[in-house]
């Protein structure tokens, strides 16, 4: 795997390798702290030699961000210094570590609920279609609610400007984004939500305008020094076989503006990292995102693993297929530059190292990995 193993500068950041934990959603920062056991959890993953950590999805300061009480929060002293600890662990053991910043936007109610108005660019949830919701929770946040006003999306806008100070003081890499899985920024990339004839809707390139905002903001904030990582995906909770494009040139007229704001890595969330995005090309979503903006991209989805994450969900756990030659013959052609590697990075912390020496895969088992957090 000497393609996987070699370095990769991005601005300022250099990354020992190719190989990315994916940000992977725990809920184990009671109060929106992360304590010693998340410092711990990350620190075990850079010490097994990942290159760079992207974190699970931290909530903005905004009050609709995200509704679980255990997700962390990138606000307040408490939780800053907690990432602090967190930060420090990392870079200890040689690692990089990203935040991922993050506003659930239309799927407000699907962890805990509570008393907030979602944030919804037309108070649209989504057309439904292949979901893992309950058949009950779709009914009830399917209800219209109000549309976003430009006071909602400007205050947005500056929570995503204080989360990024935030975390650069914390002394993190670089800032990622959660563009993807219908959440609030890609419920304006999609058509499906996005219905507004204002700035903020209409086109491709006016659906792009507020991702692109965000993005801005925040590189003004940080600087040009660190890098910002922006996740999209065709696919949504709301319906796993939805499309933000149809082909190319629709993906290249959402990306484009996100890259000349100031993306630096485009991460093309897929089921999984191998299949082709569009018709008559083997290419997937991380190879046309590279080729369409130039930018660097990453590529993820079920590396290692015969079940993609919603059939997992839906029990087959414990399936492993070794993707390594599939990988590297990517790589090679520099279809794209970096694997982000999910669950089998709750498998084993040492999957980096399991990788650079050749040795056998782990075994993704949901109870013992994902539902035990360690
Ligand atoms: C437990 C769990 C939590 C997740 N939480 C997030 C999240 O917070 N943000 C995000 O962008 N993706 C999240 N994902 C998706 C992963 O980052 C990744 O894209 C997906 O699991 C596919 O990669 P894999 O097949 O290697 O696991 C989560 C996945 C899992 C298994």
């Amino acid at each position: 795997m000497a393609l996987l193993f070699d370095e990769l500068t991005i601005r300022s950041l250099t990354l020992r390798n190719r190989v990315v934990m994916s940000p992977m959603t725990r809920a184990a920062s009671p109060g929106g702290v992360p304590g010693p056991r998340v410092a711990e959890y990350y620190r075990r993953r850079a010490e097994g030699g990942t290159g760079l950590i992207i974190t699970e999805g931290v909530a903005i300061d905004h009050p609709s961000s995200v509704d679980h009480t255990d997700v962390p929060r990138m606000h307040g002293p408490a939780a800053l210094d907690g990432w602090r600890e967190v930060v420090d662990g990392v870079h200890a053991a040689g690692g990089r570590i990203i935040p991922q910043l993050w506003h659930v936007g239309p799927l407000w109610g699907v962890m805990q609920g509570g008393g907030s108005t979602p944030m919804r660019p037309s108070g649209l949830w989504g057309t439904p279609g292949v979901t893992a919701y309950p058949p009950g929770i779709v009914e009830e946040l399917i209800r219209p609610t109000r549309t976003m006003t430009d006071d909602d999306i400007h205050a947005v806008i500056e929570a995503y400007r204080a989360a990024a100070r935030g975390a650069v003081a914390a002394g993190f890499d670089g800032i990622a984004i959660h563009g993807a899985h219908g959440y609030l920024l890609d419920a304006f990339l999609w058509a499906d939500t996005n219905r507004r004839d204002d700035r903020w809707g209409g086109d491709a390139a006016r659906r792009a305008a507020f991702p692109a905002a965000v993005v801005r903001a925040i590189r003004a904030e940080i600087g040009d020094e660190l890098p910002i990582i922006f996740r999209f995906s065709q696919h949504k909770q709301q319906d796993y076989k939805a499309a933000l494009a149809r082909t190319p040139d629709e993906l290249a007229e959402l990306l484009v503006p996100l890259v000349d704001a100031g993306v630096d890595v485009l991460d093309a969330s897929s089921r999984r990292f191998h299949q082709p995005a569009f018709e008559h090309s083997d290419r997937s979503l991380a190879g046309w995102a590279k080729t369409l903006t130039g930018a660097h991209t990453m590529a993820v989805g079920s590396f290692g693993l015969g079940a993609s994450l919603r059939e997992a969900h839906a029990g087959a756990t414990r399936s492993t297929t070794d993707h390594r030659l599939e990988l590297e013959r990517r790589l090679g052609k520099e279809e794209f530059d970096l694997i982000a590697i999910g669950r089998l990075h709750l498998a084993d912390p040492n999957l980096a190292r399991i990788l650079r020496d050749g040795a056998s895969l782990p075994e993704f088992d949901r109870e013992a990995h994902e539902l035990a957090f360690r």
